[in-house]
């Protein structure tokens, strides 16, 4: 099993005392006890110290004296300088899950711990004491105490415990699956810790997700001081049920949420369940390869001028193409009009662990974050964060939503997963994530090569209107022009499928989007750049590929979508007998929300009024050869329906104005 390496990284200007500190340093480290297998280093100038934190991933707590650093020449001519506490900031911007220490001499500690105070300092040191031992006993404790996992911890222990269990679940640790002719496979299958580890809210040991005090409340608080939060709370019905969560607690019926279209689907349930007044704003399309983009910057700027009224902003950031916001501006127009700023940040969890992803949504002044760890980090599937940083955090209200979203037998594997994956992102997130990176930009030139594959970059994607609003592209999410290889998105899929054993994230008609994460290995590149390779040789004519039709525009919100929701409704068919569009559907309120998946953004959402247009949209995709799922196309035998107000239910319902 690999051991874990941790280097310290000694900053200080005198070349004999460094010397003398990183010698002294490293045999306390050799004659005291060092899980962690700490080593020191010694630089003498910031440039140096910015340079090995930077190239050395290892590197986990710096200790940097209190004097004054060259940095580099100014101006070509007089070197420039930088004080401790520059440097410090320098390098917490670079990696802010490092710990940093300062060496200070004794009569300026007035001065200096004050100044410490303001910045992320762990703590400070007398130099002239020169304390090895000491020094290296706090210094290796407290990256001990950031590699700590307090639920997992705790999980572990009570299982070698070994206690008799008189408590759910029903499988008793496996005993019921162990000894069954039946069943014992899938014991055998899922391995005996998936069952030893599935425990009940009834261990007390074990904390409580609905109502933390111990290890689950000091995980919570560890993953919070990970990704630069107020509170961080575990959910384990992913990022669908973070938003529903975040949307009742800031939102009561009628209130107005201003919401990318766009969003995913859980938002769309989480204005129906809060009874939100949505105020939808349309993101931009990428006409070329059928993706829907970031809204504009001056979209988003209007709505909040125009409804200062509204209670809340949810934008996703990056989106599932990879394509993040330069959210500073938009989140200081929002708080200007005291409208709480959500990000859902569900494929980019782990932005805070390396410079390229951030700022954060967080450290952009968010006051909400959600995170599918699960999409991008080593957490299981299901397994999400929600950050807070909201000053006005309402901590019951909160509570009692994220109660009644949670069941009170969440899966403590999930829990200990996202206690893991915090604690993986805060060791080496820095170094998987540079890994990441230099994976995706060989992927990215090795596409290129092939000479019929392209690797999207920022300018391909973003569509005209987007140009000049800062948006950024996440290099991890790699979307890939297939349109010169001679198959369909479909069958090139089926290809890569069957032929090469490589299954893909997304696609469109055009397109398809390849996912890096920290789990992405060199091998797994070289075996899909060798299946594109191959494709390529073979040289297939272009095929022509079939647009996927347009989603028509927003049309009129009549009735607030929860009210449009609870009404019993009638079923009305899409087409009539003859095939052609139903004209009855024309003018009606719908009642569910349908959704065309891809892209996954609803032509109709509860309370919307249908129009023709939109009924010719859905019949257009209804009759297509390609296989789509529509969701919220009810089928009454062969006939598919839409759900629609009847006419006297309208009668009872207040008009938007
Ligand atoms: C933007 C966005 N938000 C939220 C979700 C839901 O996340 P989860 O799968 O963790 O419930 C998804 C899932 O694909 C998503 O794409």
């Amino acid at each position: 099993m690999p051991k874990p390496v941790s280097r310290i990284l000694v900053i200080n200007d005198e070349h004999l005392v460094l010397r003398e500190f990183v010698k002294g340093l490293n045999a306390a480290a050799r004659s005291l006890d060092n899980p962690l297998g700490v080593t020191f280093s010694g630089v003498t100038t910031a440039k140096e110290a910015l340079a090995a934190i930077e190239a050395d991933g290892d590197i986990q707590a710096v200790l940097v004296d209190d004097t004054l650093y060259t940095l580099g020449k100014h101006n070509g001519s007089r070197q420039l300088q930088v004080s401790a506490l520059d440097l410090v900031q320098r390098i917490t911007r670079f990696r802010p899950e490092l710990s940093v220490y300062i060496l200070i001499a004794q009569e300026k500690e007035d001065d200096v711990v004050d100044a410490l105070f303001t910045e992320a300092v762990d703590g400070y040191f007398y130099r002239e004491e020169r304390d090895y031992r000491g020094i290296y006993r706090i210094l290796n404790a407290q990256i001990q105490e950031r590699a700590k996992t307090p639920f997992y911890d705790q999980l572990k222990n009570y299982v070698w415990m070994a206690k008799d269990q008189w408590h759910t679940p029903g499988h008793s640790s496996g005993e019921s699956l162990r000894g069954s002719p039946w069943v014992n496979d899938f014991y055998d299958f899922m391995g005996e810790h998936v069952f030893d580890a599935d425990l009940s809210v009834s261990v007390p040991m074990l904390d409580s997700l609905m109502d933390p005090k111990g290890v689950i409340a000091e995980a919570q608080h560890m993953a919070a001081q990970a990704f630069g939060a107020r509170r961080t709370f575990f959910a384990t019905n992913g990022t669908s049920t973070a938003n529903k969560v975040i949307f009742q607690t800031l939102l009561a019926p009628g209130e107005k949420l201003l919401l990318d279209r766009n969003c995913h689907k859980s938002v769309h349930h989480g204005v129906v369940l809060s009874g939100a007044h949505p105020v939808y704003l349309d993101s931009a399309l990428n006409r070329k390869y059928g993706l829907y983009g970031p809204v504009p910057k001056k979209t988003v700027l209007q709505a909040i001028r125009k409804h200062p009224d509204a209670e809340a902003l949810i934008l996703t950031s990056c989106t599932y193409d990879g394509l993040r916001y330069d959210l500073g501006p938009i989140v200081e127009a929002a708080h200007a009009k005291n409208i709480k700023v959500i990000v859902d940040e569900a494929w980019y969890g782990f932005a805070r662990f390396h410079p390229e992803f951030r700022p954060t949504a967080l450290e952009a002044g968010a006051d909400y974050a959600t995170q599918s760890t699960h999409k991008v980090l080593s957490a299981f599937s299901q397994a999400s964060m929600i950050h807070v940083n909201d000053p006005d955090f309402r901590e019951h209200l909160f509570r009692e939503n994220f109660n009644m979203h949670t069941s009170t037998s969440p899966q403590y594997g999930l829990i200990a997963s996202l206690d893991v994956a915090r604690k993986q992102a805060v060791m080496e997130g820095y170094k998987l994530l540079s890994r990441t990176l230099a994976l995706a930009k060989e992927l990215r030139a090795q596409i290129n090569s092939t000479g019929v594959f392209r690797s999207l970059e920022l300018e391909d994607l973003l569509p005209e209107e987007l140009r000049h609003d800062g948006i950024r592209l996440d290099p991890t999410k790699v979307t890939v022009d297939i349109s010169g290889c001679g198959y369909t998105v479909d069958d090139l899929q089926k290809v890569l499928f069957e032929r090469f054993n490589i299954q893909t994230e997304k696609s469109t008609f055009n397109t398809l989007t390849l996912l890096l994460t920290v789990g992405t290995t060199r091998s797994k590149v070289s075996r899909l750049y060798d299946a594109l390779m191959r494709i390529a040789r073979e040289k297939r004519a272009p095929r022509r590929l079939v647009r996927t039709p347009e989603i028509p525009a927003f049309t009129k919100l009549r009735y607030l979508p929860r009210d449009a929701f609870y009404c019993g409704g009638e079923l009305v068919p899409v087409l009539d007998d003859k095939e052609r569009v139903n004209k009855a559907l024309a003018r009606r309120v719908c009642a569910d929300q349908i959704v065309p998946y891809p892209p996954g953004i609803p032509v109709l959402v509860p309370g919307q009024l249908i129009t023709r247009d939109i009924a010719e949209y859905l019949a257009s995709l209804l009759r297509s050869q390609k296989r789509m799922e529509i969701h919220g196309v009810v089928y009454e035998g062969y006939q598919p329906c839409v759900r629609v107000l009847r006419v006297e239910e309208e009668k009872g319902l207040r008009p938007l104005g």
